[in-house]
């Protein structure tokens, strides 16, 4: 048999074909090979957020405040996501669009950036021109690339960068939001997970505090109460002892219950008035009133303890057409509190100088300032919360530690501040300060 000679045509097609065929072999491979490295980078991106997701909550199990969870977390997620710039950022409050860096690696703390509208998910490629939002957010941080997430209930977002597409294995694309979104709802879960724990710390703490500070409240008022009503009994009972006591005598025993009986009135007042006050804003029945008149009336009636313990007592001058919008009657209290102050925590031959002045817009401004024992830095805040007492041994435990709190209270009702500044071993100096329009010149 003689094999019939192939003809050059038939040559060409087979060439052809074989052509078409090595074409579609390199074309699947090709195909075959973007599905392997898509396969590759998708199971690294899970990877990476796995990793994240174990890191964060790793960090957020230790002991370490909500402030500063954010740090270490954009290590990890730099790290993972090969970048070298990433910051977590917050809308500020009442000014949407407006964005203030609040954690950062490689970009500075407290820049802020302005976008408008606010993009869910951004990013930049060397291919692509960017968007007016991509051109600040990449301004801010001083890089090109960007890589953005923003989770419009919490008002956070999460921001990477980098300089070059080059430096890392890829540049940033599409198929990133799953990381950025992950990596940004691990930083805000674990941001609410610290400060549900922080805020349950610190109820637990002032709960205990607010129990601390009742159980010591029924200590200091068992024994201000039970000190004048053993005074009251025990002299009555002297009295009725039928025993002979001079007259001189019977007068003292008679002015000892009747001091004790006053002392326990002033203290059930106060602490009706302060729980009734707590309640609801005092009623206030307000008038022009010279302070002048106010200021005198008020130094008269504790001039029996300033005298006792030789303690001068200066008021300003006061121009006598200086009046003043007030309720006489609550002021009187409000002064009363703080000039007894003055006086129980000022030695003898201490100076307490009482001034008022009309301040901008027809505002008053009214201090007591004395040279006592004074109060130290870090219990300021705490003097009108009520009943506590301060000083240690220096202090005086005498009273209920309602003197500052009713007078905040009843300054406040007439829509002021009262201030507490003071130097600890040099004296303290009260401040009421009274609203634009509570003064006027009569
Ligand atoms: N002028 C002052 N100088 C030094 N410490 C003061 C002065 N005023 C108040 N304090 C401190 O603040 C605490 C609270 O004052 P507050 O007037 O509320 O209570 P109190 O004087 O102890 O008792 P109360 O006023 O109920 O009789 C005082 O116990 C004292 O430690
Ligand atoms: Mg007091």
């Amino acid at each position: 048999m003689t094999s019939e000679p192939i003809s050059r045509e038939q040559l060409e097609r087979e060439l052809a074909f074989y052509r078409t065929e090595y074409n579609e072999v390199g074309a699947r491979l090709l195909r075959l090979q973007e599905e392997q490295s898509r396969t590759a980078r998708e199971a690294r991106r899970s990877r990476t957020v796995a990793r994240l997701i174990r890191e964060a909550y790793r960090i957020a199990d230790q002991q370490m405040p909500a402030e500063l969870l954010g740090e270490p977390l954009l290590a990890v997620i730099a790290d993972t996501s090969v970048c070298d710039r990433a910051v977590f950022l917050r809308e500020e409050i009442g000014r949407p669009g407006n964005f203030i860096i609040e954690q950062a690696i490689g970009a500075s703390v407290g820049a802020t950036v302005c976008l408008n509208p606010v993009p869910a998910f951004l990013y930049t490629t060397s291919v692509q021109s960017a968007r007016p939002e991509a051109s600040a957010l990449a301004a801010l941080i001083g890089v090109p690339f960007i890589l953005w997430a923003y989770e419009p209930i919490s008002q956070r977002a999460l921001l990477l960068g980098n300089s070059t597409e080059s430096n890392i294995h890829r540049p940033f694309e599409a198929s990133d939001q799953e990381l950025v979104d992950g990596a940004l709802a691990v930083y805000i879960d674990v941001l609410l997970k610290k400060r549900a724990e922080a805020a349950l710390h610190q109820a637990k703490t002032a709960a205990e505090e607010a129990s601390d500070a009742r159980a010591a409240f029924l200590a200091a008022l068992s024994h201000e109460l039970t000190t004048p009503l053993n005074a009251i009994i025990g002299f009555s009972e002297l009295l009725l002892s039928g025993n002979e006591h001079g007259e001189a005598k019977r007068v003292d025993f008679l002015r000892q219950i009747l001091d004790a009986g006053r002392g326990l009135h002033a203290m059930i007042k106060d602490i009706l008035d302060f729980s009734s006050f707590s309640n609801k804003v005092p009623l206030l029945r307000l008038d022009w009133t010279p302070i002048s008149t106010l200021l005198r009336a008020a130094v008269r009636a504790c001039s029996t303890g300033s005298h006792a313990k030789g303690i001068t007592v200066d008021v300003l001058p006061l121009s006598p057409d200086f009046q003043v919008y007030l309720d006489y009657d609550k002021f009187r209290q409000i002064m009363s509190n703080l000039l007894g102050n003055a006086i129980k925590f000022t030695g003898s031959g201490g100076r307490i100088c009482l001034s008022s002045e009309m301040t901008a817009e027809c505002g008053v401004s009214l201090v007591v300032k004395d040279t006592g024992i004074g109060i130290e830095t870090q219990d300021i805040p705490r003097v009108t919360e009520p009943f506590v007492q301060v000083g240690g041994q220096h202090g005086s435990k005498l009273g209920a530690g309602l003197g500052l709190p009713i007078a905040k209270q009843l300054t406040e009702a007439h829509g002021g501040q009262l201030l507490v500044a003071s130097v600890f071993g040099e004296g303290t100096t009260v401040t009421v300060l009274l609203p634009r329009g509570s003064a006027r010149r009569s």
